[in-house]
C-alpha cells in the first residue's frame, strides 16, 4: 500500500451509480493509504450566495479536501452529450475558493455511461474544463466505460479485462505522478 491520500469526485448522485463503482475500482487499484469520496451534493452556485453569506462551509470543506489530497480522480457520467450539472456545479464552486486546490494536483478523469462510447464527449469536456485550473492531468490511457450497467459483478468488481487493464495503467500513472509531486 502506498502512503498516498486519494480523493474521488463522482458526477452522479445516484446511489447505484456505475461511475461510483468505477471510481471505487480505480481507488482499489491505486492502493492508497486513504480514499475519500467527496460529497458533491452542494447548493446550486449563485453569486448571490457567494456575495451574501459567502462560500458555503461544505464547499470550503470540499476544496480543502482536494487541497490535502495527493491525487484526485474525477468520474463523470454523460448527460446529454456533456458532463453532469453536479460535476460542473462543484467545479464552479471550487473555482471561487481561495486555496486554488487544483493547481499542480495530480488528477485522472474517467467516465462511465450506458451508451457504447462510455461517455466520450463528457470525458473530453471534463478534461477541457479542468485545464484552466492547471492540474497535473494524467493524459492516459483514457478510461471510458461503455454499457456500464453490464460491466460489474455483484461485488462491484469490474468484469471487463480490457477495462481493468486500462484502469490499472491509468492508476499506475496517477500514482507515479503523485509520488513525483510528493518528492518535489
Ligand atoms: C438526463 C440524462 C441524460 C443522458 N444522456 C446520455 C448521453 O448523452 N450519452 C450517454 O452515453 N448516456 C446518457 N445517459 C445515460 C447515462 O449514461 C446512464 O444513466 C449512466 O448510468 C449514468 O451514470 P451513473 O450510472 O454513474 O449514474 C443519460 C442519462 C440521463 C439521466
Amino acid at each position: 500500500m502506498s502512503e498516498l491520500n486519494l480523493v474521488g469526485l463522482c458526477g452522479s448522485l445516484r446511489k447505484a451509480s456505475t461511475n461510483r463503482m468505477l471510481l471505487n475500482e480505480a481507488a482499489r487499484l491505486f492502493d492508497a493509504a486513504a480514499f475519500t469520496e467527496a460529497d458533491l451534493n452542494l447548493p446550486l452556485f449563485s453569486q448571490d450566495i457567494e456575495n451574501g453569506p459567502g462560500i458555503p462551509p461544505e464547499v470550503q470543506a470540499l476544496s480543502d479536501l482536494i487541497g490535502s489530497a495527493d491525487a484526485v480522480i474525477l468520474a463523470t457520467p454523460e448527460y446529454n452529450k456533456g458532463t453532469s450539472g453536479v460535476m460542473k456545479n462543484a467545479l464552479d464552486w471550487i473555482s471561487r475558493t481561495k486555496n486554488a486546490p487544483w493547481r499542480d494536483k495530480p488528477i485522472a478523469v474517467i467516465s462511465a455511461s450506458s451508451g457504447m462510447q462510455g461517455g466520450a464527449r463528457a470525458h473530453s469536456m471534463l478534461r477541457t474544463l479542468m485545464l484552466p485550473f492547471r492540474p497535473r492531468l494524467v493524459p492516459g490511457p483514457e478510461v471510458m466505460l461503455g454499457q456500464s450497467g453490464q460491466q460489474f459483478d455483484g461485488e462491484g468488481r469490474l468484469t471487463s479485462e480490457m477495462g481493468l487493464k486500462l484502469l490499472t495503467e491509468l492508476m499506475d500513472e496517477l500514482r507515479r505522478e503523485a509520488l513525483r509531486m510528493r518528492q518535489g
